[in-house]
């Protein structure tokens, strides 16, 4: 599906309508230029899935382990380049069949991710619009 959204909000509500289709084991793939929207749609998506907390992208190592009403995995690759060789182990830690996985920046773990559920792109598109595909 592709989407228009004119605010940060509509493309949290979008996070959340792909939520709804999700299922534990599934890795949402989300990619876009900085400042697109990734995390907010991630934020959305979290929302949708019963976690109420701050979903921010991690600073210190490449993702967190959110309690939803399935447990959420949200990583952000930005970083991996510098923090290890690519060590696949750095994210099996994270992606397990009991979590929902949503990734930022795969492009940068592509190799070690496997096959995704879905992938999601951002672009923008001028002052608060973003066009998002879901495929
Ligand atoms: N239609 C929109 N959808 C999403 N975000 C929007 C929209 N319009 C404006 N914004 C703003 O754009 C910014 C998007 O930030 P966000 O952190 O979600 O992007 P990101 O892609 O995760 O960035 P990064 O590449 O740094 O991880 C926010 O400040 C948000 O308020
Ligand atoms: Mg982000």
């Amino acid at each position: 599906m592709t989407r228009e959204t004119s605010s940060p909000e509509e493309t949290a509500a979008v996070g959340a309508e792909l939520a709804a289709r999700l299922e534990p084991g599934d890795v949402v793939l989300v990619s876009g230029e900085l400042g697109s929207g990734k995390t907010t749609f991630v934020r959305g998506a979290c929302r949708a899935l019963g976690y109420d907390g701050p979903v921010t992208s991690p600073t210190f190592s490449i993702g967190h382990v959110l309690p939803g009403r399935v447990e959420i995995a949200h990583l952000d690759l930005y970083r991996l380049g510098s923090l290890s060789e690519e060590d696949p182990s750095l994210l099996e830690d994270y992606l397990t069949p009991e979590r929902i996985c949503f990734v930022e920046w795969p492009e940068l773990g592509e190799r070690a991710l496997g096959r995704p559920l879905a992938r999601v792109r951002l672009e923008h598109r001028g002052e608060g619009r973003r066009r998002i595909v879901v495929g």
